[in-house]
């Protein structure tokens, strides 16, 4: 049988910094799986990628949802081995504590801490048996500093960090990397467009932040960036 071909996976590409890695990683022909719950922006970045199109996969998936990420994965494995997994689908509500509800509380950990998990979980396994792959998550600036209107979010990074710094001691020496890339603001949808308008010198580009971790993907070699923090140069709004 012939040998299946390597993808790399990465979650929320309908938009944003997930968008900008699908591009990138295409581009330079690597074969990417982009999901993402909103499908029809998926098929119009596949059309958009022109002479890269076949090197880009849309599957709808959400990441909350533990049951269709195993079927999803199930089905994937068949036409191909995932030798990477970019965890970057995320949500925030720039709320104060006291006023995020119980429920945006919920969905803020479900996404960004759960998914992540859960993705993680997935690929997990294949990767520890055939003892190779890179597994990369979007965190945030805000585990390392204090931000406002973020407490949920924070705990939902921090978290993922915290899980991600364990896994990657029980996996060493299994030839997995584990990289965490640590960015400060991006303009995405993520942000409003006031606040875009209002900052945008002091933004980095998604397109730029894709490049950087595209670079970390293909150096392979005998040294790993553990963690990254990537931060405006004019420092954070
Ligand atoms: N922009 C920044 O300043 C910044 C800074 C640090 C870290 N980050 C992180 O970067 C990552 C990407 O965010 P972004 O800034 O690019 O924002 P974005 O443009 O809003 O993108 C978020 C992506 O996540 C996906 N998503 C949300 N909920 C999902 C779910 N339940 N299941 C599957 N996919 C889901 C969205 O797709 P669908 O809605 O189609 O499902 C979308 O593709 C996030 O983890 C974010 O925390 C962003």
């Amino acid at each position: 049988m012939a040998d299946k071909k390597n993808a790399v996976w990465i979650t929320g590409t309908s938009s944003g910094i997930g968008k900008a890695l699908a591009v990138e990683f295409a581009r330079n022909n690597i074969f990417v799986i982009g999901t993402a719950r909103r499908l029809e922006l998926l098929f119009k970045l596949k059309k958009d990628l022109g002479e890269h199109e076949n090197n880009f996969e849309p599957h709808q998936l959400d990441v909350t949802d533990y049951s269709a990420i195993d079927q999803f994965y199930k089905k994937i494995l068949s036409n191909y081995k995932v030798d990477c997994l970019i965890n970057n689908a995320g949500i925030t509500s720039f709320k104060k504590a006291i006023d995020d509800s119980i429920e945006e509380i919920e969905n803020i950990l479900r996404v960004n801490l759960f998914g992540g998990i859960y993705t993680i979980k997935t690929v997990l396994p294949e990767m520890l048996e055939k003892q190779s792959g890179t597994i990369i998550n979007i965190l945030s600036m805000v585990t390392k500093k204090v931000f406002t209107s973020s407490s949920a979010y924070t705990a939902s990074k921090s978290g993922l960090l915290g899980y991600t710094t364990v896994l990657r001691e029980e996996v060493r020496g299994k030839n997995i990397r584990i990289i965490n890339v640590l960015p400060g603001a991006t303009v995405t949808e993520i942000w409003s467009n006031e606040v875009i308008r209002k900052h945008r010198d002091s933004m980095m580009d998604a397109e730029e932040i894709a490049k950087l971790i595209f670079r970390l993907y293909s150096e392979k070699s005998n040294m790993i960036a553990e963690e990254i923090i990537l931060r405006p140069l004019k420092g954070d709004l």
